[in-house]
């Protein structure tokens, strides 16, 4: 048994993991069209991640016998100015999931629900990693330069950064 309280919370998670992954859907699609092959492979995978962060939220109510909902997605934009700007959503919004899920973590002892603290602390780990990865691409990209020159180099090591991460995936078990 879940609280209302905790419920609603959890049901407001699934919008903003499912915003993440339609916005970072959005900017692969506008990699795509840009001819950036590796950042549109990147930002697809990214995308894939946050659809099974709100899966995984989404199955947890319905274990805790709470009513999981199916979210209420805002268009994101379409268009965006540089690969530098669009790298710089992410790490703000990944920066906006960790201070929610932080959010949630105190309403967990609020309500002495020691179940969903147990559950969300998959995503404490995930938060870290997350902003880490995304920091540490802006860090690189500041460093490449976002010229027109630069942008091969760039799509380049988001490509490999990808390719990383999908073996990591797979030696973890995780699809
Ligand atoms: Fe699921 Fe990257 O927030």
């Amino acid at each position: 048994m879940i609280s209302k309280t905790m419920e609603n919370a959890l049901n407001k998670q699934i919008e903003l993991e499912g915003y993440a992954s339609f916005f970072y859907l959005s900017m692969a699609s506008w990699c795509d069209r840009e001819g950036l092959e590796g950042c549109a492979k990147f930002l697809h995978r990214q995308s894939d991640e946050e659809r099974n962060h709100m899966l995984r939220i989404f199955h947890y109510i319905s274990e805790v016998d709470g009513h999981a909902l199916t979210p209420n997605i805002p268009q994101p934009p379409h268009e965006f100015e540089s690969i530098q700007q669009i790298l710089e959503l992410v790490y703000a919004h990944e920066q906006k999931v960790t201070k929610s899920i932080n959010e949630m973590l105190g309403l967990c002892y609020k309500e002495n629900d020691y179940n969903t603290l147990n559950f969300l602390q998959w995503y404490v780990e995930e938060q870290r990693e997350e902003e880490n990865l995304a920091r540490g691409i802006l860090d690189k990209v500041k460093l490449i330069g976002n010229g027109s020159q630069s942008l091969y180099f760039i799509d380049q090591e988001l490509e490999r950064i990808n390719t990383q991460q999908l073996a990591a995936e797979a030696a973890s078990g995780e699809a």
